[in-house]
């Protein structure tokens, strides 16, 4: 750069400025010859201005032009004049002006790259992230991470103005259960063991509650070794909070107030609060899922009473085994094709139904592979349940309780984007309260908690943590927009009495709470407040702020579906010697 110095950003010069003398550096992003005449489109994070050479009154500044290539790094310095009227550029800021250049440097010349750096031509999601320092260079990739920047601020002023205050747990911990598997570190000074990785910093945050921190917030790293998705990522980010001497009330009006905030500042959205709130009952119900997407209807109905008696062999047989009928009523879609169908039974399908029952209702007829087994009375029943008319479609699905619900529900977000019922710009945020504490798992023949194992039973349920497990339900929350679930939280437990109770409902053995959990109860036990908090995903929050298709859009170096650091190409093998300082073989035989 010599003693050149920057005079501003590429997107910067206005035409009030015409007239001033600059030194703009950044990429090039195209290099066009007009007749002898070069003009440069000079880019950085903040837009890019167009820099003409003309060797007529600049042949050595054009002789250099000639060889500069996409991506070279240039320092331009000129002067600022207006563009032509015919020349005017409306669609970009600084298009109503150009840099006359006076004098060029190559700052650094770049080899060709792998795929054109421009925000119309979509590389493969593997060169994207390869090259990751290239796809940045696209505005519409910056801008993702731009927003989440944003996003960020705005959440750290609000907590810091409630008086939060943001405390660092550790990184090499011990396991927290939250569900997923650990990823683990192996010791040195302690070989043979290992520090866990956290799933969240769920106990150290309500440690901090009993050192009496009062309100903490964190921006937090976690670690969770489980299957990714368009919505999940290995290591992710969490905004983690926990407030003393609160009611779930009190979490709601902080969360909304902050949501309100971030939305308003990073997207000129005013939120309506307080937002809506449901049971988990009433979702599973309407929706059959505990993150339903509110921004449309298509309700489903309860049918199992209907068909209690029902001559309709899958539903009687269903009903008998302890399952449930639900049904879906569809407006207007009495014209799907039978290959339509075929694939909303596929679809169903992927969820373990093994069938998708529908009638279509006409005219003059309901026409449905079922109608000769449905009495009048059910007829009766499903007119009035579903009000239907003619034209509609109802499907029904007839199997256990997760089956059904997880099929239905699916098939109405499919029905609802078939439909277009989903509109544009919508933010459907709900609270989904009251849920089970516990959950039984056939395969393990053990309860398991819904939320984690610190969430506190609701009070008047205390009676039941013996007797019906199953029935009692918890002080967790969701937060859940347009679906997805945001956040997820709850008043803890802080008595060690009935901590102990429920991690031994949760069959853990007297001698593995003293040693996985001794610590906490040993704290629960030394003046540990009333306590409740919430842990938000940063990465989804930013996804559906920057209107970003996948969680990878909004992390500046994601992994890939299998878990690999697509630019550095981590985990890779270790060297022997690591290896064998740490005291460990693979089974693999590598290296
Ligand atoms: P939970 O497990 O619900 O709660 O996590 C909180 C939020 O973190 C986000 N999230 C993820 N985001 C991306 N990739 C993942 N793999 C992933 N897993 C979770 C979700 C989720 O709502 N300690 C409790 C919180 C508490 O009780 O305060 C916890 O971690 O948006």
């Amino acid at each position: 750069m010599g003693d050149w110095q920057r005079s501003c950003l590429c997107g910067e010069p206005r035409e009030s400025e015409v007239g001033r003398e600059l030194t703009l550096m950044g990429w090039t992003r195209s290099l066009r010859d007009h007749g002898g005449l070069l003009f440069i489109d000079l880019r950085d994070r903040t837009g890019f201005v167009q820099v003409v050479v003309n060797p007529e009154v600049t042949p050595e500044a054009h002789e250099k032009a000639k060889r500069v290539r996409s991506e070279d790094v240039l320092a331009v310095r000129g002067s600022l004049v207006r563009r032509s009227e015919e020349t005017i550029n409306p669609t970009i800021p600084t298009g109503t002006v150009e840099l006359m250049a006076q004098e060029l440097r190559v700052l650094n010349p770049s080899r060709v790259p792998p795929f054109p750096v421009d925000d119309d031509i979509e590389p493969t999601e593997a060169s994207r992230f390869r090259y990751r320092y290239l796809d940045l260079r696209r505005p519409r990739s910056l801008r993702a991470l731009e927003i989440r920047h944003r996003m960020l601020t705005a959440i750290r002023s609000h907590l810091n103005d409630l008086s939060f205050m943001e405390v660092e747990t550790p990184v090499l911990t011990k396991s927290t259960p939250e569900g997923a598997r650990d990823y683990l570190v192996p010791s040195r000074m302690h070989p043979g063991k290992f520090y866990a990785l956290p799933q969240s910093p769920q106990l150290f945050k309500q440690i901090l509650m009993v050192g009496g921190v009062d309100r903490y917030f964190q921006v937090v790293r976690c670690f969770r070794d489980e299957d990714l998705r368009m919505d999940r990522q290995p290591e992710f980010t969490q905004l983690d909070i926990e407030m003393s001497f609160v009611r779930p009330e009190d979490i709601f009006a902080m969360v909304e107030g902050m949501m309100a905030r971030v939305f308003r500042e990073v997207k000129g959205v005013e939120l309506e609060t307080p937002f809506r709130r449901l049971s988990w009952e009433e979702a599973m119900s309407r929706y059959g899922t505990d993150k339903p997407d509110l921004r449309f209807g298509l309700e489903l109905v309860e049918l199992s009473e209907a068909f209690r008696d029902s001559g309709v062999a899958i539903f009687k047989r269903a009903l008998a085994a302890g399952g449930i009928v639900k049904g879906l009523k569809v407006p207007g879609a009495a014209d799907l094709s039978r290959k339509e169908l075929d694939d909303l039974t596929g679809l169903v399908g992927r969820y373990g139904a093994k069938g998708l029952a529908w009638i279509k209702v006409l005219d003059s007829e309901w026409q449905s592979p079922l109608t000769k087994f449905l009495s009048e009375s059910e007829k009766e029943a499903l007119r009035t349940l579903t009000r239907v008319q003619p034209g509609d479609v109802i499907f029904m699905l007839a199997d256990d309780f997760d089956v059904v619900n997880e099929g239905l529900a699916n098939l109405r977000l499919e029905m609802g984007r078939r439909l277009g019922l989903v509109p544009e710009g919508a933010h459907a945020f709900a609270w989904v309260l009251d849920f089970p504490l516990v959950e039984w798992k056939k395969a393990e023949g053990r309860y398991s908690a819904v939320h984690h194992p610190f969430t506190a039973p609701q009070e008047e349920d205390l009676p039941l943590l013996e007797s019906d497990p199953a029935r009692v339900k918890s002080r967790a929350y969701d937060l859940v927009l347009n679906g997805m679930e945001m956040g997820g939280g709850s008043i803890r437990i802080h008595s060690p009495e009935l901590q102990r109770q429920v991690l031994s409902l949760l069959d853990v053995t007297p001698e593995t709470i003293e040693e996985q959990f001794g610590f906490l109860l040993e704290a629960l036990d030394l003046g540990a407040p009333p306590h409740g908090g919430i842990a938000f995903g940063v990465d989804r929050l930013a996804m559906l702020l920057s209107d970003s298709p996948a969680i990878r859009d909004v992390i500046a170096f994601p992994k890939s579906q299998r878990a690999v650091c697509m630019l550095t190409e981590a985990p890779t093998a270790v060297d022997a010697r690591q290896l064998s300082e740490l005291q460990i073989r693979t089974l693999t035989g590598e290296p």
